[in-house]
């Protein structure tokens, strides 16, 4: 019913809906990874092209790999969880628990910034993201008044700050925890050059810290700086659940996959989850297949908001 009004409300969403009889079964899950499996393995079982040279009687056409391999299926099911999540900690405190038990008991934010960082970041409000300030923030946070948002993948800050600025705008109470490693990937300065580096080190983590400050929004924002599969397995763990999660880290579809499936598990009941490049030039590079999937097999309906795609847990 909301998620109806929802709709009517944003008239420019489209909307897929997956059917359930689809190519796959929805109770069979692991049949997908096996072919998903089976193709990678006959693509490193296949001769390089060279080898075939030494066979001169026959033309150009490739000798077939033979393949004799069992599969236990059970071992490969991708949804078989070992861990077990918490019962959920109360949101007032979150922040605290997050606090002392990641950073011994010390806000990154104490004391920042370091001397020997101080000079090298900028002071600026204009804060480089993507999408970052699009309407389905507003329209999630508007409907789910969410008490805990899990961002994964924060970069600079922009789409937190937004979110933070959002909830302090309506009169929510409001954490924002950032999942971010903050590293950014393999070759990002060729289009972000003005981040510091010291010694190899980029100073990502102090630049996204010093962007929060400016925003004057470091009582609402909380970054984990650590990967976000040992951070999403932690927070079910210690029972910090959300209301609003947030995926935009990796974009390929192994890392959009995990960071779904990690991310669904620590929303909390009526929460939604929600992310980037549904719609854009990366999404083929495996965002939509990744979400396609993941909600084919739950049974859920991906909806879409500008760039994102949204899921609601019921
Ligand atoms: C596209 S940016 C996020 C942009 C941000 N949401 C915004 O709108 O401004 C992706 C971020 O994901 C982070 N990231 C990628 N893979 C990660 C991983 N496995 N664990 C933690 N962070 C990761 C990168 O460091 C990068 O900052
Ligand atoms: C398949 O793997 C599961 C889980 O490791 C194990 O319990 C089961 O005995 C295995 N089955 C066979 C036939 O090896
Ligand atoms: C952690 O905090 C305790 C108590 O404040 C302090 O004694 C200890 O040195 C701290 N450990 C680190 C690694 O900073
Ligand atoms: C900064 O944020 C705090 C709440 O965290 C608020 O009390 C204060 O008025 C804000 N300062 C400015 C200058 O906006």
């Amino acid at each position: 019913m909301k998620t109806e009004q929802y709709l009517h409300h944003h008239h420019n969403n489209r909307r897929i809906s997956l059917t359930k009889n689809a190519l796959i079964k929805t109770s069979k899950p692991a049949a997908y990874f096996i072919l998903l499996l089976l193709t990678y393995t006959i693509g490193y079982l296949s001769p390089p092209s060279s080898s075939s040279t030494t066979i001169t009687s026959l033309p150009s056409q490739p000798q077939q790999p033979i393949l004799r391999i069992s599969i236990n299926t059970t071992e490969l099911d991708p949804f078989r969880v070992t861990t077990r999540c918490a019962d959920p900690i109360p949101p007032e405190i979150v922040r605290r628990t997050l606090i002392d038990r990641l950073f011994n008991g010390t806000s990154p934010f104490e004391n920042f910034p370091p001397a020997h960082a101080a000079e090298k970041l900028r002071q600026t409000k204009r804060v480089k993201g993507w999408g970052s300030n699009g309407a389905v923030f507003e329209n999630l946070i508007r409907k789910v008044r969410p008490r805990t948002i899990v961002e994964v993948g924060t970069f600079l800050g922009a789409s937190a700050i937004h979110m933070a600025e959002l909830t302090r705008r309506i009169g929510l109470n409001t954490q924002i925890i950032c999942v971010d490693d903050f590293r950014g990937w393999a070759g990002f300065i060729d289009r972000f050059n003005n981040i510091p580096m010291v010694n190899g080190d980029v100073l990502l983590f102090y630049q996204f810290l010093q962007n929060v400050v400016t925003f004057n929004q470091s009582e609402s924002v909380l970054p984990v700086p650590f990967s976000s599969g040992s951070t999403l397995i932690l927070l079910c763990e210690w029972g910090v659940f959300a209301d609003l999660v947030e995926i935009d880290a990796g974009h390929d579809f192994l890392s959009a996959w995990s960071d779904i499936n990690r991310g669904y598990r620590i929303l909390r009941p009526g929460g939604v989850i929600f992310g980037h490049d549904y719609f854009t030039a990366a999404d083929n590079k495996g965002v939509r297949r990744a979400v396609d999937l993941f909600a084919r097999i739950h049974n859920l309906k991906v909806r879409v908001d500008g760039q994102h795609w949204v899921i609601y847990s019921s």
